[in-house]
C-alpha cells in the first residue's frame, strides 16, 4: 500500500463514515484491507481502491466494515450507569408520568454491550413495569449490528457486569456463553445506521449514549452531529460521550452536569 494508495482510501473512508483515519493507523489498515483483497483476488490496493470507487459498489459495505474500530465492553465508563439509575430514570418517572413512555438512542451501538447495559438498567426498575420503554441501537458497521442482536457473548466478556444485573443473563456453561434475557433484549430495536445519513426516525428522544464514537470525526462533523443530536432530543434531554470526548468549542446547545454528562439547553 502506497502512501497514495492509503491516502485515496483516507479520502473514502472520510466521505464514506465521518472517519477521519490519521496517518498512525495506515499499518492497521493495510492489514484489514490486505484481507479483502486476499478474499477478492484482486492483485493490489490500486484494483481494491478502483472498486470502491465504483457508486454503489457491492464491496462498499466490507470497506466500511472493514475499517471501524468496535472496541466495547458491558458497562463501560459505568459512571453513566449510575447516573442513568440515580438521576435521569426516576427524573423520567415523574416527568413522563403521563405518557409513560421513554425513548433511548444508543449511537454507534457496536456489538450491543452499550444498549443492552442500558436495558438491564431499565429493566432493574419494577416501577417501569406497564411502562413503554425502547431502546433504539445503531451501527454502521453491518457485522456488529448482526452480533449486537444475537445477544449471545463470550462468558469472560460478561465478567464486567456489576452483580446487581447478571441475574439478566442465562449463563450456557458448555459453550462458556452467556445469553442476554429475552425480557430485556425485547426493548431494544437494532438497525444499521450510518450517523452522516438522513436518520429514517422522528425522535423526540429523552436520552442518547453516543460514546466513543465522535472521537473518529473532525471537528466540523462533530459539530453537524451534536447539532443533529439537539434537535431529536426534547428538552433538557440527556447525552452521554465518550469518556475522552468533549463537546467544548464544538456546540453550545448542550450543558455539562457530570463527567461526559450533557443536558439540551436549546
Ligand atoms: C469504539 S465503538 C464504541 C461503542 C460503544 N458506543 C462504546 O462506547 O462502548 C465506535 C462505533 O462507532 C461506529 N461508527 C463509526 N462511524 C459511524 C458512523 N458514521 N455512523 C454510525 N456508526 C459509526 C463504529 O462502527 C463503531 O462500532
Amino acid at each position: 500500500m502506497t502512501d497514495a494508495n492509503f491516502n485515496t482510501i483516507k479520502q473514502i473512508a472520510y466521505q464514506l463514515t465521518g472517519i477521519s483515519l490519521s496517518d498512525h493507523k495506515k499499518n492497521m489498515i493495510y492489514g484489514r484491507l490486505s484481507r479483502r483483497l486476499r478474499k477478492l483476488c484482486l492483485p493490489d490496493f490500486n484494483s481494491y481502491i478502483q472498486l470502491i470507487s465504483e457508486s454503489e459498489s457491492p464491496e462498499t459495505t466490507d470497506f466500511i466494515n472493514a475499517i471501524t474500530t468496535n472496541l466495547t465492553s458491558f458497562f463501560r465508563e459505568e459512571h453513566h450507569f449510575n447516573h442513568l439509575r440515580t438521576e435521569v430514570l426516576p427524573r423520567l418517572m415523574r416527568t413522563n408520568m403521563g405518557s409513560k413512555r421513554i425513548r433511548i438512542w444508543s449511537a454507534g451501538c457496536s456489538t450491543g454491550e452499550e444498549p443492552y447495559s442500558i436495558a438491564m438498567v431499565v429493566s432493574s426498575f419494577s416501577s417501569l413495569a406497564g411502562w413503554d420503554v425502547k431502546i433504539l441501537a445503531t451501527d454502521l458497521d453491518t457485522n456488529v449490528v448482526r452480533k449486537a442482536s444475537q445477544g449471545i457473548y463470550n462468558a469472560e466478556r460478561a465478567e464486567g457486569i456489576p452483580n446487581d444485573y447478571r441475574k439478566y443473563l442465562q449463563y450456557d456453561k458448555q459453550n462458556d456463553r452467556v445469553r442476554v434475557h429475552d425480557r430485556v433484549k425485547k426493548i431494544i430495536t437494532f438497525k444499521p445506521l450510518n450517523l452522516l445519513h438522513t436518520w429514517p426516525m422522528k425522535g423526540p428522544f429523552d436520552i442518547i449514549f453516543c460514546r466513543n464514537v465522535v472521537i473518529y470525526f473532525d471537528a466540523e462533523t462533530q459539530r453537524k452531529l451534536f447539532d443533529r443530536y439537539a434537535d431529536i432530543l426534547k428538552p433538557e434531554g440527556d447525552l452521554f460521550i465518550g469518556h475522552s470526548e468533549s463537546l467544548h468549542n464544538i456546540t453550545r446547545r448542550f450543558s455539562l452536569c457530570g463527567r461526559t454528562m450533557y443536558k439540551k439547553v436549546s
